[in-house]
């Protein structure tokens, strides 16, 4: 694409240029496999993301954890639905076949570029979109408005969209969920652990994908500053809480050292 139309993000278009990026690496090293990201990155969203191989390789953990959870969850529960929260540019209704229906929720602008980039590929999986403001509407009224079912097991993927959100808009969503998601629902996300972030290469190193992602339109906020705690008072168990970076063991790759301040947590809705 040569050019993105006014408003889509361009933050999700360098998270999917990461995506993309992973096909130039050894088999092993993948771990995803993304080749619908080539439809909607331009050129400099893939000089952005091949310049910072530390995002690289933290968007193909957390994309790889996330992919896990999704097949495995839908797996368990045929039907489910899939919550894509800040839906972006996530392929997973076309890379992951499977048995559910996905509800895209992002803004307007980015849910209709994600349409028209992704409509020629076609996927027998059920999408719905539902255009929101995170940070400014409720989204639990319009997404029920548009079929999504309360009751019915559901896995939310909230990736990549935390830090966008000011801590008073992001702890609304983990409340809201709280409120209507059936026991035994999942949210899967990613956070920023600020005690890492601050004076940390990291931070300084940050300072220009700040700016750009700024330019664009996109500003990094407060985020959930107690994540955990947030997700304990709103009726969730957190099964797992790592730090993007740390996962290659699991995946069979050796330990990288830490260089971002992103965590990824699991979190489990009680039945209280
Ligand atoms: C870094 S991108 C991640 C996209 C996608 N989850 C992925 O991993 O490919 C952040 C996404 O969150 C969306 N987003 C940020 N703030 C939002 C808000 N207030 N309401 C709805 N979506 C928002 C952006 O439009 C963008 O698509």
């Amino acid at each position: 694409m040569s050019e993105t139309p006014r408003g889509a993000s361009r933050s999700a278009m360098l998270v999917a240029a990461c995506r993309l990026l992973a096909a130039e690496l050894p088999p092993e090293q993948r771990l995803i496999n993304d080749p619908f990201a080539s439809l909607v990155c331009d050129e400099e969203a893939i000089a952005h993301a091949r310049a910072d191989e530390p995002l690289q390789l933290v968007i193909r953990m957390r994309t790889k954890y996330i992919d896990d959870a999704v097949l495995a969850f839908c797996a368990e529960h045929p039907g489910a639905q899939v919550l894509l929260l800040g839906a972006g540019y996530d392929a997973r209704p076309y890379r992951l076949a499977l048995l559910a229906t996905f509800y895209e929720v992002d803004f307007a602008a980015t849910l209709e570029l994600r349409e028209a980039v992704y409509a020629p590929a076609m996927v027998a999986t059920p999408r719905v979109a539902v255009p929101v403001d995170l940070a400014n509407e409720a989204f639990d009224a319009p997404l029920i408005a548009a079929g999504f079912d309360p009751l019915a097991p559901t896995i939310v993927v909230w990736e990549g969209v935390i830090n966008y959100l000011s801590a008073e808009a992001a702890e609304a969503v983990v409340d809201a969920l709280g409120r209507f998601l059936a026991a035994g629902s999942t949210v899967i996300a990613d956070y920023v652990e600020m005690n890492f972030f601050r004076d940390t290469q990291f931070e300084r190193t940050a300072t220009d994908l700040k700016q750009r992602l700024v330019q664009g339109g996109e500003r990094l906020r407060g985020g959930l500053p107690d994540a955990l705690g947030s997700l304990d008072r709103a009726g969730f168990d957190v099964i797992d809480d790592e730090a993007a970076e740390l996962l290659p063991p699991r995946y069979g790759l050796p330990l990288a050292p830490r260089c971002y301040a992103g965590r990824l947590f699991t979190a489990v809705r009680r039945n209280d």
